[in-house]
Order: C-alpha cells, then sequence, then structure tokens
C-alpha cells in the first residue's frame, strides 16, 4: 500500500494529536506534590517532637545533644538517611526553604504554615548552634560511626559528638551560610512574629561578623571530621558573599551592599554553578545571564558538566543528581520571575531564551521528578503510582518503634540494610538522587545511596517550584 503524502500528514497530525493529549493526561498534581514536599521535612525532625507531629512512625530522638559540651544542640534536622546533624547542609535547606517562601509563598495556599513551620524548626536550632559569640556549632555525632550503623534515630548510640568552629578554628564558610539562613528566615518571619525575626536578623549579623572577621574554611579547621560528607572545596567567598546578599535583602543596610561591591572580584574566581546571583547588582545580571545560557539546553557546550539525558533530566556528575536538578530549576525560575518583571530576555550565543522558555525548563524538570520521565516513575516517595520503595533511610527501612518497640542495636539493622523488600515506612514526599547517568534508568536499590538517599537540600528548592507550578499549572512553550 502506498502512502501519499496527505496521508502523511493526517498520521503526523495524528500522532501529535496523540501526544497532545498524552501530555494533558500526565498533568501532575502540584499543590499535593507540595504537601508531601514538606512532610517530608517532620520525617527528618530531630529531638522532641511536637504534638502535631503528622509523620507518627518517628518518635523523639537525640535528646541529650550538646550535652558534651555543655550546651543545648536538640532538635533540627537529619540531613538524609543517617542520624547525624550537619549544620552546612541544614543551613542550606533552611536557606532555600525561606527563598522558597520568600518568592512563592503566595502560591501556597493551604500549606503555607506548613512551610513556614518546616523552616523554623531548623532556625531554632541554628540560634541554638549559634548562640555564643564567635562560636558555631556544625555539627552533632560522629559520621563515620553514625554510617558504620543501620540503626534508628530513636535507638541511636553511637557517639554524639559535638563539632564547633571559633575564633581559633574558623568556618567563614558554614559561618556564612548560617548567617544567610538566619537572615533570609528572619524575611519569613518579619510580619508573621516580628520578636522572633529580630532576633534571626541580630544573631546573622553577629554570625557574619564572626564568618568576616576569622576568615578560613571549616574544611581545613574540621577535615577529619567533615570531610568527605560536606567537605567545601571551593573557598569560603561565595558563602560570605551569599551571606552578605541576604543580609542586605533582610536588613536594607548599605554597608552590606558595600561589602559586596568590594568583594565581588572573588566570585569571578568561582564557578557561577555555585553562585546565587543577587539581583540588586548590575554586574551580577551579566552573570546571571551567563549562568542561563550555560545551563539551557543547547547551550550546554559552554558548561559540558551540564548535560540533559534523553528523558530530558539535567544531568551533573557527582551522585545525587537530583540536588542539582532542583536548585537549578529553582534558580532559572526565580530568574524567569525577575526577568518577567524587568520586561528582559536572556540574550546567550545564537539565540535568547524568554522568561517562558526558563519557566518552561524549570517546569520540564519538575515534572521529570513527578513522573513524566522514560521510567514513568515519580522520585518523590508518595506521589503517584510507582516511586522508590527501598530508599536509603534508616528510619523509613527498620520496623518503627510503634510497631517493634524492642531496640534494634547498630548492626541488628544490617538485616533490614540488605534486605529486598520494600520500606515499612513510607517517607512521603522524600525526593530521592534519581538516575546515576544519563540513561535515565533508576536502580531502585537501597545499598545505592547516590541514587535511593533522600535530603533535605533536594526537597527545600522543591517548595518553591511546586508552589509556583501548582498555582500556574497550564503555562505553555
Ligand atoms: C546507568 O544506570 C543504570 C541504572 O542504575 C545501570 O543499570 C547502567 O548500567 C548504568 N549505565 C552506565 C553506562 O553506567
Amino acid at each position: 500500500m502506498r502512502v501519499r503524502a496527505v496521508d502523511l500528514v493526517r498520521l503526523t497530525a495524528a500522532a501529535l494529536l496523540v501526544l497532545a493529549a498524552n501530555a494533558a493526561a500526565v498533568e501532575h498534581d502540584y499543590g499535593d506534590a507540595l504537601r508531601k514536599s514538606i512532610l517530608f521535612f517532620e520525617g527528618q525532625r530531630s529531638g522532641r517532637l511536637p504534638p502535631g507531629q503528622r509523620v507518627t512512625w518517628r518518635r523523639d530522638s537525640a535528646l541529650h545533644d550538646g550535652a558534651e559540651d555543655g550546651v543545648d544542640l536538640t532538635g533540627g534536622y537529619y540531613d538524609a538517611g543517617d542520624n547525624v546533624k550537619f549544620g552546612f547542609p541544614m543551613a542550606f535547606t533552611a536557606t532555600l526553604l525561606a527563598w522558597s517562601i520568600i518568592d512563592f509563598g503566595r502560591n501556597m495556599g493551604p500549606h503555607l504554615n506548613d512551610a513556614v513551620t518546616a523552616v523554623r524548626w531548623a532556625t531554632d536550632y541554628l540560634l541554638k548552634a549559634t548562640s555564643v559569640p564567635s562560636v558555631v556549632y556544625v555539627q552533632v555525632g560522629d559520621a563515620f560511626r553514625d554510617h558504620s550503623c543501620w540503626e534508628r534515630p530513636e535507638d541511636m548510640d553511637t557517639p554524639r559528638t559535638v563539632y564547633k568552629v571559633d575564633s581559633n578554628h574558623p568556618g567563614s564558610d558554614v559561618a556564612g551560610e548560617s548567617a544567610a539562613a538566619l537572615a533570609a528566615a528572619s524575611i519569613v518571619f518579619r510580619s508573621r512574629d516580628p520578636a522572633y525575626s529580630r532576633r534571626l536578623l541580630n544573631r546573622a549579623i553577629s554570625v557574619f561578623e564572626y564568618a568576616d572577621k576569622y576568615r578560613g574554611a571549616y574544611s581545613t579547621s574540621l577535615r577529619r571530621a567533615v570531610c568527605p560528607f560536606y567537605c567545601d572545596f571551593d573557598g569560603y567567598q561565595d558563602e560570605l558573599l551569599w551571606g552578605a546578599a541576604w543580609l542586605h535583602k533582610a536588613s536594607r543596610r548599605r554597608e552590606y551592599r558595600q561589602y559586596i561591591m568590594r568583594n565581588q572580584d572573588v566570585l569571578g574566581a568561582g564557578d557561577s554553578i555555585n553562585e546565587f546571583g543577587d539581583d540588586y547588582l548590575q554586574s551580577f545580571r551579566m552573570r546571571a545571564d551567563n549562568f542561563i545560557c550555560s545551563v539551557f539546553p543547547g547551550g550546554a557546550s559552554h558548561r559540558p558538566q551540564i548535560q540533559y539525558s534523553p528523558g530530558g533530566l539535567l544531568f551533573k556528575q557527582g551522585g545525587s543528581n537530583m540536588q542539582h536538578v532542583t536548585a537549578l530549576s529553582f534558580l532559572i525560575l526565580t530568574y524567569s520571575n525577575y526577568l518577567s518583571h524587568a520586561n528582559h530576555h536572556v540574550t546567550c550565543p545564537g539565540y535568547t531564551a524568554t522568561p517562558n522558555q526558563l519557566k518552561m525548563l524549570a517546569k520540564r524538570q519538575v515534572d521529570y521528578i513527578l513522573g513524566t520521565n522514560p521510567m514513568g516513575m515519580s522520585y518523590m516517595v508518595g506521589y503517584g503510582e510507582r516511586y522508590p520503595r527501598r530508599i536509603h533511610h534508616r528510619g523509613s527501612s527498620l520496623p518503627s518503634v510503634r510497631s517493634h518497640p524492642g531496640r534494634i542495636g547498630c548492626k541488628d539493622g544490617t538485616r533490614y540494610y540488605v534486605s529486598q523488600g520494600p520500606n515499612p515506612n513510607v517517607l512521603v514526599g522524600a525526593v530521592v538522587g534519581g538516575p546515576a547517568n544519563l540513561s535515565d534508568a533508576f536502580s531502585d536499590t537501597r545499598q545505592l545511596f547516590q541514587v535511593s538517599e533522600p535530603t533535605t537540600y533536594i526537597n527545600a528548592p522543591l517548595l518553591g517550584l511546586l508552589a509556583y507550578f501548582s498555582s500556574h499549572p497550564n503555562l505553555n512553550s
């Protein structure tokens, strides 16, 4: 049978209609995903759980954190699937949660209060960690000992060693990041709880002073404890600028703007992927545009470390890829909003990127996470029909205290770690590291922490993204 041109056109049109129908069929429930992404943070809580705790398979844990140093360091979040409290990722998480609310809180609807509570759980802890002047407590728990056990946080009996930076052991990176978190959160609470907001801002100011006065990297001061977990190899300059930028936004004090002007040259030495653009200064606009060109598909040749899988997933080598997907998508979305308001495009070599195209790029990444991908699976636990069942997470994979009140010691947990069975406790809202390479394939394997471990910093930027798309579901290219 001969196929005539007109048939081809019809066939193509029919195929397009089917594709369009399919595209419509996979519209996601961003509001539901937003609710779940916030709920995840309840599952990561350390310390005494409040009466309103909805993740009921978790119980109080680590109630003596800080005792070793005579301070109260209870509370905060476990960063991922282990039971260590790492200050660096906790501060970054708090900043991105706060930023999500500052830019997209108006899109969060009934979930806004829970998002604010998630910020406060982090900042209550950061206030404790910075309560001694010129000291920042940056970690609780010996990470090597913790990682050699597969234990519930409620049973944990590994050393809760306290690590700090001070005037003799500088940590401008972790202190700068903490100052940023406190300053960003002060904006969130400005009208909601003015006294708390002022406390956060004042603390941010003093922590930043410490960070700037005693310059140095905590990876040097505390190398044996913090590396290779959250080692910072890029120097501390970017965190100082990051802290100053948030302090400027929160306080509107000229001194922080001047600080940024005086010190911005060091930015040029950094990797723009690790920079978070500041929207007040013209010179940053150019940097931000360059950043966008470097991550935009087609412009990726300028930055070969960013690639796209055949299924459209942004990919950066190094494990836990979804942290890059959510953070970069968040930046792309926020920048597209700034551009829309300023009526600007980004001019890249050979093409321009409109704000709408940037939003579509961010939306495609979010949709990929939620299940629009070749595997047809959601990377958010508890969202959709298919999602990771064997996440690398101690509390989720061991029987809960409720169902198994008896203690499960360090090595007694191993049989749950190696088990092929699904995790008994569904950590709703957790987004895992995702595909390990450009194949779009995923192995739902607990032992592969690079792909199956959730982290607080994967989820934090996702709150803003999901909030935006929940109120702009019909974005078109
Ligand atoms: C990519 O990841 C998948 C799933 O983990 C794995 O089966 C495959 O071997 C990997 N491919 C390469 C080239 O490493």
